[in-house]
């Protein structure tokens, strides 16, 4: 590609995040590149995902930090079609779980540490703490979200289903989970179904994000008003039945307990799972 052509790409890319006027900086990579790339992916072909394909995928999830390197996380892979369909309608129906030939499912995992203290005659008071599963989680974020990047240089495509969380413990019992070991979000992997294309999501300006030295409530309201045009327009272009402004459909996310769809409900099923959150 020519250097203008290169350019030109790359605006394209920044236009799609922060709209027309978007600055693009002149430093870049291919990595950078297939970051601005991403879009969530819910239409998928039948093609599987190859042994080796997840392989190397799980090698760039493994190869995430982790917190004292304790490798607080597992994943389950699913790819049994019975299996997906239950995860699906515990996911409140979301046939794109179905569809995806992979689903990857995201554990935050004190168990080990138990087994390993256990192993070498110590005891594990601290896993108790809420610190520790902060610990776990953080991990399995950071490895599912370079299990994403990954699968999306390979010209996959991913969505996370944070709506597994809706019944932890129908999920901990179809995966077999020991306790201390907790599904933080599903991922559906597949090769993009390019008769149902999905575009790049706008993202706020990076003054609403980005703070110098100090964090600043006041500098970001002009930046959301913006973000909430720039979704409007989103909403239209993709025909999306989305009611009111991005921050009407943020506010109605966090308006009261019923808005959690059950998840009001965590902390009690995570204790009931062993994690004692002190
Ligand atoms: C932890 C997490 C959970 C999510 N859960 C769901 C889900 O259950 N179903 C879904 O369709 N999308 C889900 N998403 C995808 C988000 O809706 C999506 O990332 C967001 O709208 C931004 O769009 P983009 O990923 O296309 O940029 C989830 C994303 C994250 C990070």
């Amino acid at each position: 590609m020519s250097s203008n052509a290169a350019r030109a790409t790359l605006a394209a890319l920044y236009q799609a995040r922060y709209g027309a006027d978007a600055a693009v900086p002149e430093t870049t990579s291919p990595l950078i590149e297939t970051l601005l790339n991403h879009r969530s992916v819910r239409a998928y072909l039948p093609d599987p995902v190859s042994d080796d394909a997840l392989s190397a995928i799980i090698a760039a999830a493994q190869s995430a930090s982790s917190s004292s390197n304790l490798q607080a996380w597992s994943v389950v892979a699913v790819r049994d079609p019975a299996r997906k369909a239950r995860m699906a309608a515990w996911a409140g129906g979301q046939a794109h779980i179905e569809q995806a030939p992979l689903f990857l499912i995201w554990l935050a995992d004190l168990d080990r540490l138990e087994q390993v203290a256990t192993k070498v005659g110590d005891t594990h008071a601290a896993l108790d703490y809420l610190e520790m599963f902060e610990v776990a989680v953080i991990d399995a974020a950071l490895a599912a979200q370079n299990a994403v990047a990954a699968a999306e240089s390979l010209g996959l495509g991913t969505v996370y289903i944070g709506a597994l969380r809706n019944q932890p413990e129908a999920v901990a019992a179809e995966l077999k989970l020991p306790p201390k070991v907790v599904a933080m979000f599903g991922l559906c992997v597949g090769t993009p179904d390019p008769a149902q294309p999905t575009s790049i999501k706008p993202r706020p300006p990076q003054r609403v994000v980005l703070h110098h030295e100090e964090y600043s409530r006041s500098a970001q309201a002009p930046g959301l008003d913006a973000y909430d045009a720039a979704m409007r327009a989103f909403y239209e272009a993709q025909h999306m039945k989305v009611r009111g402004t991005w921050s009407n459909h943020s506010a109605k996310r966090v308006r009261d307990a019923a808005a959690l769809m059950g998840r009001d409900q965590l902390v009690d099923a995570l204790k009931r799972m062993g994690f004692e959150l002190k």
